[in-house]
């Protein structure tokens, strides 16, 4: 674990630990040289395919631009880890607002965030190659102040052989925690989820 004050690449500074996986952890940071904050996501890998692979997987992140996906400006190894630097998202995850509230959050709400996940969903699914992200699930979505649902953690994504084009989907493929056919349920039959079922 990183402690506060450590400094990356004579540039991150880090502030404190966000969250700790199986793989690594997550840090909120301070990038000195643009003197914006950032998340730093630590993954620990001691093979060098994995190495190979984290940096594919961090060039092709770095390539996406959707509001609900953080942006990732860097990535990095020093020490043990590898690091990719992200945009930091302010705000709870609906995981821990849930566990606050007494009851559900209102209906009309959920629709408007299930409306953006979809976009963001249907951004994925037509890059090429195509993105599936595997782990879709309330601890993985944040919601900053502006109402903005961000999708986080690609740990467990997969690029398939992909084709540019949106197309329909058949119901058996599944996208994380939930399944293409809960994805649509989840948003009803509003017009941007019917491209991602
Ligand atoms: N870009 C980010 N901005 C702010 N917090 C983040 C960011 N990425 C991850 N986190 C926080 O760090 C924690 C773990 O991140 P996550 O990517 O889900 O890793 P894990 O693989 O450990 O689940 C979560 O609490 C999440 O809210
Ligand atoms: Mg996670």
């Amino acid at each position: 674990m990183l402690s506060p004050e450590t400094i990356l690449q004579g540039r991150y500074r880090i502030i404190r630990q966000l969250g700790q996986g199986g793989m690594g952890a997550v840090y909120e940071a301070l990038d000195q040289r643009l003197d914006t904050t950032v998340a730093l996501k630590e993954t620990l890998f001691a093979e060098e395919r994995l190495r190979k692979q984290f940096e594919r997987e961090a060039r092709l992140l770095a390539r996406l631009h959707h509001q609900a996906l953080p942006r990732v400006s860097d990535h990095f190894s020093e020490g043990d880890g590898q690091f990719l630097v992200m945009q930091y998202v302010a705000g709870d995850d609906l995981s821990a607002m849930l566990a606050e509230r007494n009851g559900p959050f209102p209906q009309q709400e959920v629709l408007r965030w299930a409306d953006q996940l979809c976009d963001a969903l249907d951004y994925l699914h037509t890059q090429d190659p195509e993105i599936i992200h595997r782990d879709i699930k309330p601890q993985n979505l944040k919601l900053t102040a502006r109402g903005q649902i961000v999708l986080l953690d690609f740990t467990h994504q997969r690029q398939t052989a992909g084709r540019a084009q949106p197309r329909r989907r058949s119901g058996k493929r599944t996208a994380g925690s939930l399944t293409s056919g809960q994805q649509s349920r989840a948003a009803g039959k509003r017009s941007c989820c019917r491209r991602v079922e």
